[in-house]
């Protein structure tokens, strides 16, 4: 049986949470599917103390020890973050740097892996007259602080030597509007899982 592993790095249970659920839906019963929502593990920030650059394990013994073995178990890997400052959200990014064994150790290498984030300041700052959301206005486009946090995860996947085979944006909390295009981006990890 397959296995297909989502990581959340939301802290609410809303758009990023909405996106993975969809991807996985493609997933069909030969594949154990699991998301881990990352608001409720107990994992502390990496303290560069470098032992995993030699041995490849973490010295810290927290929630990251089982998502470690999960990860490993894992055929494809879906990562999920809201934009927060244009760059993934803090748990998400904490979650990243406790990867660091796998950049020593490359067990993650050739792991199918997914993308998705979602931003707009929808609840954060207010809309104009027409509807249009102000903070496009300020930075040329809120795909733009999107497409940045999905390039942070990208980065991530590449240096740990996984094979990112698709991403997806979704802006100003409309995700059902991309329900297709999440589908597709599971059928697509689906039909490459196991190049
Ligand atoms: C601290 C914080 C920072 C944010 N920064 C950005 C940003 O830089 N760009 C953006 O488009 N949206 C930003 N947002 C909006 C979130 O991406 C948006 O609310 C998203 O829907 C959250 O995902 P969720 O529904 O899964 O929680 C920010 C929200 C918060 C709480």
């Amino acid at each position: 049986m397959g296995k297909v592993l989502a990581i959340s790095g939301s802290s609410r249970d809303k758009t990023t949470n909405y996106m993975l659920r969809k991807v996985l839906e493609a997933f069909n019963d030969e594949y154990q599917k699991e998301i881990i929502f990352l608001k409720d593990k107990n994992i502390q920030p990496c303290r560069n103390c470098k032992s995993c650059h030699k041995t490849f394990k973490c010295a810290i013994a927290d929630d990251m020890t089982e998502i470690y073995e999960k990860l490993i178990e894992a055929d494809v890997i879906l990562l999920g973050s809201p934009t927060y400052f244009d760059n993934v959200s803090g748990i998400m990014k904490n979650f990243m740097d406790r990867c660091l064994p796998f950049y020593f150790s490359g067990e993650l290498a050739g792991r199918k892996a997914g993308l998705v984030s979602v931003g707009g300041f929808k609840e954060l700052v207010e809309s104009d007259k027409k509807g249009n959301c102000l903070w496009c206005k300020e930075t040329g486009g809120c795909e733009k602080t999107v497409e940045r946090c999905l390039n942070s995860m990208e980065y991530f996947c590449n240096l740990l030597g996984m094979k990112v085979v698709g991403k997806m944006a979704a802006i100003h909390g409309s995700p059902e509007l991309k329900d297709r295009e999440l589908l597709n981006l599971g059928k697509k990890l689906l039909d490459t899982s196991h190049d």
